[in-house]
């Protein structure tokens, strides 16, 4: 496993105390980070994932601890009842990428609606604290810049986006008033753009696409101009944040941003990787998809005051690290063990050399 200090002077969920913690959507890329932070805490984990765009090969090693568990479950199918007691529960499950949430855009409202909601009534059952990943894209295409948390957003409700961005949003709605009447301890993120190892190399992300196009010497798709701005937080930095959001207090807290404030423009971004990979790709430009944000930045004030948490690792350093794990994925010819993932294979075959032993 690629193995990230994760930094946490607040020493984190319940620091000092054996707890049990439920992930959803522990298999997937950040899910894999954060069990991966928990178990080194000592903590039990039970993870549960239906393997939709994570992989067992995420959380393989933490089987060693002896404190992990992997169970395959939809969590839009109630599973308060097949639990043992816990304490916390991190809701992650639902696919982050736009390629990925909408190829079954029901499926992806029913997630963020139906599967919050087992969420929290398997929280009430075992008296639990629930953390939730929300995300940026609740401030849709913002008219206000940077994003605090008092902004209400801009979104389309019916746009090809909308499943996500809004069942976003209805899930902090949930967990709002579902945490109220039931009086349980919610925590929320709003995560802007992360980045880092365990990145499905096909997942259709700006900083995956990059980086494989750049590594197998093909063109740099960019959607837009490039002037187009995102802020990329590394996933270590990131995962600090959910554990001193989780860890903070038991009064109410409100949706609190968790992102890198620094912003780049998508055509920077290209040039960083296409420099740091040393490749010769040419940047080529097609049309920007419907409802894209133009701008994203953060406003992290909050964060700051609230968790002392700022991010610490620079877009550069966060990059090498990323495209030395891309890097190795491809050497490995990887492919997912669910569908094949033929486009990984067409990949690689594009650069024959990268195509080693399948992991
Ligand atoms: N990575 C980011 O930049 C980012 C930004 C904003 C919000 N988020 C949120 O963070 C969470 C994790 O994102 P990620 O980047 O790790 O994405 P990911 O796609 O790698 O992980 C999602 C995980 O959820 C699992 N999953 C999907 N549907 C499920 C279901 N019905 N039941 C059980 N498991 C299910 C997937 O198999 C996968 O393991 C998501 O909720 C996402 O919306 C991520």
């Amino acid at each position: 496993m690629n193995s990230i200090t994760y930094s946490c002077a607040s020493g984190g969920v319940g620091a000092g105390t054996e707890l049990t913690v439920v992930v959803t959507g522990g298999a997937g890329f950040l899910g894999s980070h954060l069990c991966e932070h928990l178990v080194a805490q000592g903590h039990r984990v039970i993870c549960l994932d239906n393997f939709h765009t994570g992989r067992p090969a995420n959380v393989r090693a933490l089987a060693e601890s002896g404190r992990f568990e992997l169970i395959e479950h939809d969590i839009v199918v109630p599973f308060e009842s097949m639990l043992p007691r816990f304490d916390h529960i991190y809701n992650l499950a639902c696919p982050a990428s736009p390629p990925h949430y909408q190829t079954d855009p029901v499926a992806t409202a029913l997630i963020c609606s139906q599967g919050t909601y087992n969420c929290l009534q398997a929280a009430k059952r075992h008296g639990a604290r629930v953390f939730h990943a929300s995300t940026s894209e609740i401030y849709g295409d913002p008219e206000v810049h940077p994003q605090t948390e008092g902004y209400h957003g801009n979104v389309n409700t019916i746009g090809p986006r909308s499943c996500y961005d809004e069942g976003k949003r209805f899930a902090e709605t949930l967990m709002t008033d579902f945490g109220k009447r039931h009086g349980l301890v919610t925590r929320m993120a709003r995560i802007f753009n992360t980045y880092g190892p365990r990145m499905q190399p096909d997942d259709g992300r700006v900083v995956s696409n990059f980086i494989v196009q750049a590594l197998l010497g093909k063109d740099i798709t960019v959607y837009g101009s490039g002037e187009q701005t995102r802020s990329f937080c590394f996933v270590s930095d990131l995962i600090d944040g959910f554990a001193r959001l989780m860890a903070n207090g038991d009064g109410p807290l409100g949706p609190m941003n968790l992102g890198n404030p620094v912003e780049t423009t998508v055509g920077e971004l290209a040039r960083i990787v296409t420099d740091t990979v040393g490749s010769r790709s040419k940047v080529v430009y097609k049309p920007l998809p419907i409802d894209d944000p133009r701008r994203r930045r953060p406003d992290i004030a909050q964060a700051k005051a609230v968790l002392g948490w700022s991010p610490k690792v620079e877009l550069a350093a966060g990059l090498r690290r990323t495209i030395a794990y891309f890097d190795q994925q491809l050497r490995h010819g990887y492919l997912h063990p669910a569908n094949g993932r033929p486009d990984m294979v067409q990949l690689s075959r594009a650069r024959p050399e990268l195509v080693g032993a399948a992991p």
